[in-house]
């Protein structure tokens, strides 16, 4: 990057780390770098392989699928015209699957549309399915020499130790200004083996447990090693952890043999859809106490409960929850919803007609299904 677009506060601070990471480590890497296949090569297709391979792999485990993919698939012509089936076949054991449709999709297209070459431009290679930010970056800078730095974990956790950057990498904001400094510290003339280096220091050296800062090329330029800093960056907040919460719904039949059912509110989650009312478990109350009070709570009935029909584990985004579902009996009292949401009476065969969460609709199934044992989904793996 060129010197006049960085802020003056960062100025002496780049000149003063850049030599080391223009100079030093690339004369590392000349040296030091693992033999490793995809480095052997120009041809972009092994290179697009590599990185798609090491993004959720490491490279000891990415090896020999990587030999045996090439062996079956030597070109992305023969790729694009494998079915689908040999494709995964080849990834198989590898995970991610996503990676090997999303490769299989790509070679079609560039066999379509860029005349079986990969793309050389940023903006065609992102409109590839598979090639985000990171991928794009990494195979354009390898293959062509295009400057664009990458930043994956092991570049941050370079750059954040070497700039002592205390700020949590989990953060867009926080990771956008490593990602300028990525691009302020790139050689032009070499963006691909500099990328490649300060990957490889990052998997090889700069570790992020007992990094080997004896043994690292960025050593004078460290903050972090000049204050003993290593073990306490990159700072990485915890995941928040999500709540899990415990529900109990009753599937209370009159004597006419239908189902009460209610509409949730429209604003708020699953708005306007019809659910079994029910509830959250309390701190020390049984699931069937928390089906009891919630429908007297939200119905204004008392029941009897019967049996459990299912057991329904869902993870929503920000949250789990589980769902015990109980079939009940009507005692006392008519239903009388309390927020003022519709409710209705339902036979079991009229529920479909009905739009319900996810969740619900396994209880409706297992209500369909029902033996006598309860019926088990676990919808979050
Ligand atoms: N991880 C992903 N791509 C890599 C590369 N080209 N070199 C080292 N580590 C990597
Ligand atoms: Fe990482 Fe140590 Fe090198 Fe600093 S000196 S970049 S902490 S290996």
């Amino acid at each position: 990057m060129n010197h006049s677009e960085i802020p003056h506060s960062d100025l002496q601070l780049w000149h003063q780390i850049r030599p080391y990471f223009q100079v030093d480590l690339l004369q590392w890497f000349d040296i030091q770098a693992r033999d490793l296949p995809w480095r052997r090569t120009k041809d972009p297709y092994r290179i697009w392989l590599s990185e798609m391979m090491l993004q959720q792999t490491r490279v000891d485990q990415a090896m020999p699928y990587y030999h045996a993919f090439l062996e079956a698939f030597p070109t992305v012509f023969d790729l694009a015209k494998a079915p689908l089936d040999a494709v995964l076949k080849r990834w198989e054991g590898l995970g991610y699957y996503a990676r090997a449709r999303n490769l299989h999709k790509a070679a079609k297209q560039i066999i379509a549309n860029h005349n079986g070459i990969f793309p050389k431009t940023a903006e065609e290679a992102l409109a590839l399915p598979g090639i985000g930010p990171y991928s794009a970056a990494a195979i354009l800078s390898i293959a062509y020499q295009v400057p664009l730095a990458v930043l994956d974990g092991n570049v941050m956790r370079v750059l954040a130790r070497v700039l002592a950057f205390e700020e949590d990498i989990r953060l867009p904001q926080n990771r956008k200004t490593l990602w300028i400094w990525a691009t302020r510290l790139l050689p032009t003339e070499y963006p691909g083996r500099f990328n490649e280096a300060i990957m490889e220091l990052g998997a090889t050296v700069c570790t992020p447990a007992k990094p080997d800062c004896r043994a690292c090329p960025l050593q004078p330029a460290c903050s972090a090693y000049r204050n003993n800093q290593q073990s306490a960056l990159p700072c990485v907040s915890k995941k928040p952890k999500i709540p899990h919460y415990h529900i109990a719904i009753g599937l209370v039949v009159n004597n006419r043999g239908e189902y009460l059912i209610s509409r949730r509110p429209d604003d708020g989650l699953l708005g306007g859809l019809w659910e079994f009312p029910g509830g959250k478990q309390e701190p020390n109350e049984s699931l069937e106490e928390t089906c009891k009070r919630e429908l007297q709570e939200e119905m204004g009935i008392e029941v009897g409960i019967t049996e459990k029909v299912a057991l329904v584990k869902h993870a929503y985004t920000h949250f789990k929850i589980t769902l015990h579902a109980f079939l009940c009996t009507l005692g006392r009292g008519t239903p009388v919803s309390a927020n003022g949401q519709p409710f209705r009476w339902v036979m079991e065969d009229e529920l479909e007609h009905f739009a319900f969460p996810k969740a619900n609709i396994k209880v409706i199934e297992a209500l369909r299904n029902r033996k006598s044992k309860p019926t088990l989904f676990d919808e979050t793996n």
